[in-house]
């Protein structure tokens, strides 16, 4: 089984304004709501991609129960905490007239150390040495800075492997306790790194390095519209990006994370693992906001990757 982990999920609620204006009365002529949070945004794409996982994380108040009851709908297996507060509402505003994306985010829920240590006993309970436990998305107020060391660490004495994205100290934290496998972009892993990583080669050299210093396992590189690396044992991959229409390049990394969760799973090849996770990243952008996108058009782009060894 697939476990992801939201510790700080969120209800992304987009409207759509029409030259937009401060200081007035603004009318909202389309909207939608969709439950978000990285961990559940790789949830959702490990679904489309035929295979099941347990969405886990920190919930709260009405807003919470909305985002319960959409995963539920939409047939997600899910393990939340629920807990006093109000999950957080993230409220984007779309101007098409001026072209102007404006975000109005929540602050969320304070958690307490009771509440972390709680949630992760429980996964513990659940998780043993087949499943595959996914740690991404930021943290909620309230939760330590190593929160991802001490959540790395525990899942990775049961026995799962571990993918970690998430990025700054955070990422810093998460890979003293040697996940499995990172999937940070090549600014995340730059900043990391303390120095300007341009090249494949560049990035290839400090993954290498984190690997061996941290025992990571694989590491993967996203660099957006110029695709990705991938590195595992003696081997490197460099994947083009695939050139496709762009609508939203929020969540792409989440699509290439899902990918990458299932194609472990699955046992699937390295090459293999660059094809789906590269279509599946090419897929969420032409899709807007978070939405995952369907499998057929995956699979259309799964052919079409390009890569090469370094
Ligand atoms: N403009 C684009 N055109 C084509 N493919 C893209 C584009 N942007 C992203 N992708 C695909 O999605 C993958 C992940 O994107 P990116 O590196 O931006 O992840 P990220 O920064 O972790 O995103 P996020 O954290 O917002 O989900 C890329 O490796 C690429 O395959
Ligand atoms: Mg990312």
């Amino acid at each position: 089984m697939i476990y992801t982990v939201t510790l700080n999920p969120a209800l992304d609620k987009t409207v759509e304004i029409p030259s937009l204006t401060v200081d007035s009365v603004n009318r909202i002529t389309a909207m939608r709501t969709d439950p978000g949070g990285k961990g559940i945004n790789v949830s959702k794409v490990i679904q489309k991609l035929g295979r099941e996982s347990v969405a886990a994380g920190i919930l709260g108040g009405s807003t919470g129960r909305a985002i319960a009851s959409a995963l539920e709908a939409m047939e997600l297996r899910t393990g939340f905490w629920f807990v006093e507060g109000e999950t957080r509402t993230n409220l984007k505003v779309i101007d098409p007239v001026n072209h102007t994306n404006t975000d109005l985010n929540e602050p969320g829920i304070t958690v307490s150390e009771e509440i972390l240590k709680g949630l992760l006993q429980e996964l513990l309970l659940q998780v043993d040495r087949e499943d595959i436990v996914v740690l991404s998305g930021s943290l909620p107020k309230g939760a330590p800075e190593d929160t991802y060391g001490t959540w790395v660490k525990a899942c990775r004495e049961t026995g799962a492997k571990v993918i970690l994205d998430v990025d700054g100290k955070l990422l810093q934290a998460g890979i003293e306790a040697s996940p499995y496998l990172i999937k940070p972009n090549n600014h995340e892993l730059s900043v990391l790194m303390g120095r300007e990583l341009g090249t494949p080669e560049e990035l290839e050299k400090a993954a290498r390095q984190l690997m061996e210093q941290h025992h990571i396992a694989k590491v993967v590189v996203s660099m957006g519209g110029a695709g990705a690396l991938y590195i595992a044992g003696e081997e490197t991959i460099y994947a083009e990006g695939l050139k496709v229409p762009v609508k939203s390049t929020v969540g792409a990394g989440d699509s290439v994370v899902a990918a990458l969760a299932a194609a472990e799973e699955a046992g699937m090849s390295m090459e293999d693992t660059v094809r789906l996770s590269m279509a599946c990243g090419a897929a969420n952008v032409m899709c807007s906001g978070t939405q995952a996108a369907e499998y057929d058009v995956i699979e259309e782009l799964v052919s079409k990757v390009v890569f090469r060894y370094l």
